[in-house]
């Protein structure tokens, strides 16, 4: 029985058939994490990445992969990241590592949508993983607020984003409709985006399950 470790390494060396040249997007966090290392082993195949955080970038660069602006390219072939969730249409939850924001803003510009996850990520319907919340920091009392008359329950994470925000990760909504949501949170004054990746979702979702990785487009 593999361990979920194990199958986050075997999903993110699956991505890498995906790889093919020139610079691509990269997320953030454990599944990621190890992504890179296996585009460490290709890393002549590509001119380099676009990080969706410090983290990523850092790792990126120790090992010896490029690290580009996203200003300075026009568009990206793929985006690869893990998620919190993610349902059968492909909505994801995210932003459980906090780079909800970039990740979001690299997401726009790639093509494709490359999601990598355990099975245990497959979820009926988004929202038992709290929902990240990015806010200015003058607004997040103000957000909190918005946030409970719609329904939720918002907690402060002990948390500063790559962008100086904060995040409100936010409990007991039932989102059955995530496109809806994520539009009517994103216009909450203060909100600078939350982690429904709703409106564009993933292309391709890669799980990998005791079975092996299984690709779902
Ligand atoms: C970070 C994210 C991650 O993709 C998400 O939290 C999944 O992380 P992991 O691969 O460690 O389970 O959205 O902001």
């Amino acid at each position: 029985m593999a361990t979920q470790d194990e199958l986050k390494q075997q999903v993110a060396e699956a991505a890498i058939a995906y790889v093919k040249e020139g610079i691509i997007g990269v997320g953030t966090g454990s599944t990621a994490n190890y992504f890179i290392d296996a585009l460490a082993k290709v890393k002549g195949k590509i001119d380099g990445a676009v990080a969706s955080s410090e983290a990523t970038a850092q790792r990126l660069r120790s090992h010896g992969i490029p690290v580009f602006d996203l200003n300075s390219v026009d568009s990206l072939e793929i985006y690869v990241d893990g998620a919190d969730e993610i349902t059968e249409h492909m909505h994801m939850l995210k932003g459980g590592g906090g780079a909800l924001t970039r990740e979001k803003i690299v997401a726009a510009v790639a093509k494709k949508f490359i999601c990598i996850c355990d099975q245990t990520k497959l979820v009926p319907v988004l929202g038992a993983f709290p929902l990240p919340v990015e806010v200015i920091p003058m607004a997040q009392s103000q957000v909190a607020r918005a946030l409970v008359k719609l329904g939720g329950i918002p907690k402060l994470r002990d948390f500063t984003t790559d962008n100086g925000n904060k995040i409100l990760d936010v409990t007991g909504l039932k989102i059955m409709d995530p496109v809806a949501l994520e539009a009517q949170i994103n216009q909450l004054v203060g909100v600078v985006t939350n982690g429904l990746f709703a409106a564009r979702p993933a292309d391709v979702l890669l799980l990998a399950t005791q079975d092996g990785v299984k690709t779902y487009q």
